[in-house]
Formats: structure tokens, sequence, C-alpha cells
């Protein structure tokens, strides 16, 4: 294939951290450029266990909109409710009649970035609220590793699926269940041989690089991310199933900044910066697996068809046009390493 340029229906981004205050201000641009919405993670300093603080948190991003240069008609932040042992199935009920909030977040206790009030126990704690979400058919989204330092940090997401998925599945058959930045071969399968219910999000970070990048000549913290980079065989798999154009496989970038001081440090936090550049990467991907065709259903349709959302109804181009991603991006006191920083890439919004 050789065009100058792709036009699509404007892409959703449904996995996304946009942070608060400055770092909210500084990233924000890069998400409103290419996508129409974005699921928005919970995972702030204070989580948002609430529909008030979700409200709340929701005026913030709608307030430094306010402030983006350029030419932004319309984007629309879909807030999630941070899932806790002591979540009550009313408060479920709250988040949808809110009509902001669009899903409901599990992080395993200690999983990730700011999930120490993350679900200690899912089956004994979270009965009531799982038979809630699965009645008002929210979507439960759930960061799939399991944390324990006994099970090696490259199967932890096979692991959480045995364990706690499949289990889950089986109690509450047409819960809305999307495993979040699937990162394994199990993980495809396992979506494969599921209903309609279940779909995941694949960043384009697993689909670039396999996890000999993070130890590539040194080792390099801007590439560690969770789950974990895994190896060759697991990009390739996640690859030729987002590109396939099943309807259980949509985009999420889970782009997750951090300053540098966070990341170039003695212990550094887990999160690729991948808005920058989200769209041209997906872009790269599929073109280089001949699938280009496919690319409007994973980024526009599979994920708002999955959440029973309206498509978009803008478009959005994007050019043939060689770039080389830059080393850093700077706001105020502020310093980001994109994802990719330094290697030339073919397309550009
Ligand atoms: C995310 C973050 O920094 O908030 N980090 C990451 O490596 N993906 C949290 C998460 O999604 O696990
Ligand atoms: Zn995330």
């Amino acid at each position: 294939m050789n065009t100058s340029y792709i036009t699509i229906v404007k892409p959703d981004d449904m996995h996304l951290h946009l942070r608060h205050y400055d770092m909210l201000d500084f990233v924000l641009g890069d998400t409103v450029k290419q996508f129409a919405r974005a699921i928005v993670m919970p995972n702030l300093n204070i989580p948002i266990i609430n529909t008030k603080l979700a409200i709340n948190y929701r005026n913030s991003i709608l307030n430094a909109l306010k402030n983006i240069k350029g030419d932004i008609k319309y984007f629309e932040p879909l807030m999630t409710l941070y899932l806790t042992d002591l979540t009550t199935a009313d408060e479920i009920l709250r988040a949808k009649e809110s009509g902001i909030i669009f899903a409901v977040k599990l992080y395993p206790h200690s999983a990730t970035t700011n999930s120490s009030s993350g679900v200690i126990d899912l089956f004994k704690n979270c009965s009531k609220v799982l038979e809630m979400l699965q009645v008002i058919k929210m979507p439960l989204l759930i960061h799939a590793e399991v944390f324990d330092h006994r099970v090696d940090i490259f199967d932890r997401e096979s692991v959480y699926i045995d364990k706690i998925i499949i289990p889950l599945r089986k109690k509450f058959p047409e819960l809305k269940i999307v495993i979040e930045h699937l990162s394994t071969k199990e993980g495809v399968d396992y979506v494969y041989s599921s209903s309609s219910f279940t779909a995941a999000t694949i960043t384009p970070q697993h689909m670039l690089y396999n996890r000999n990048i993070i130890f590539s000549g040194g080792l390099r913290p801007h590439y560690y991310c969770l789950p974990i980079l895994k190896s060759e065989a697991h990009r390739e798999y996640l690859v030729k199933a987002a590109t396939s154009g099943d309807k259980r496989f949509f985009l999420g970038t889970d782009s997750a900044p951090h300053d540098i001081k966070a990341k170039e440090n003695n212990c550094c936090c887990a999160g690729c910066y991948s808005s920058y550049n989200a769209i041209s990467f997906y872009v790269k991907i599929f073109e280089e697996a001949g699938c280009i065709s496919n690319l409007e259903k994973f980024a526009s349709f599979n994920g708002a068809d999955f959440y029973d959302l309206p498509r978009n109804s803008q478009t959005l181009t994007i050019y043939r046009n060689e770039n080389v991603v830059p080393s850093e991006l700077r706001f105020k006191d502020l310093t980001i390493v994109p994802l990719a920083s330094g290697e030339t890439l073919q397309w550009h919004v």
C-alpha cells in the first residue's frame, strides 16, 4: 500500500491516564488531537472511588480543555470509578444515573501505580457490585495481573485469568468484562474462547516492542510499564488479534505519563507515554501487518460498540509524512520522554 493519507472515523482511546493538575494540562492536548473520546482511568493519588469525585475530576478535565489551543471542537471524557472492597451496589447505581460514568475499574491491590486502595478479595467483598454491573450492563475493566511475589512477573496475566477471570465469568455469565492492556498469547486465546461479553484493549507498546527493548544496551526505564512487555511470540500474537478486525479487540493506549524524575529513578514508576504518537503507532502496526483496512474497526468502531456508545461522526486524517519522535516533551517543570523517542515514524496526524 502506498497511499499518502488515510481517513477514518475519529477513534476513541478506551484506556487512558490523564492525571491531574499540571500533568493534565500537559498531556490532554495530545489525546484531543487524535481521539473524540477516552475512557479515563481513576487511579489518581486520591482515587476516584465515588460519583462525586468523578464529577469533580470530569469538571477539571473540561476546564483543562478550555486552555487547549487549536481547532478542538469536541472531546468527551468518559469517566470510570475505582473499585474498592468497600464500594457499594448503590454507588454503582448512582454512577450509572449520573450519565457521566461508563465503567468500573478493578485494580488488584498493589498490582500497579496507585493501586493501594485496590481490591483485596473480589469474590468475598464485591459480589453485590458485580451483580449490579451485570444488571445495568456497565463494563468491568480489569487490570488482569496477580500481585504475588511467588508468581513470575511475565506470568501474572495468565495466572490472573485462570484464578480470577474464569471463575468470575462462571458466576456472572453476562457481565461485560474488558481485560485491559492485554499482553499475552494466553490472554488473546482466552478472549477468542469467550462470548461477546468479553473484550480487551491492546496498547501500542505491547505490539511495537518485545521485552528485549527494556534491556537493550542498558536498563531503559521508559519502556517499563505494567503489564510488562512480553516476548516476541506474544507480541506477534497480539498484533494478529488486534489487526484481525475481531470485534472483541479495540484500541486503548494505556498512555501513563510520569515525569522524568519518577521514571529515571532508583525505583522507576511503571508507565509509557504513548499518547503523543498514538495513532501513528497503530497505523504503522496495521500497515506492517497488511491489515490497514481493519484499523477503523479496531480504533473507532469495536470499542464504541462494546460500550453501547454511538460511533463518532467526525473523521481523522493521518498523513504519510516522515517524522522523528522528540527525545523529550516539556511543560512548566515537567518533562516526559514519549514512547519511541528518537525513532522515525512514517505517519503523522
Ligand atoms: C499505569 C499508571 O502509571 O497509572 N501504569 C502502567 O504501567 N500501565 C497504571 C496501569 O494501567 O497499570
Ligand atoms: Zn492503565
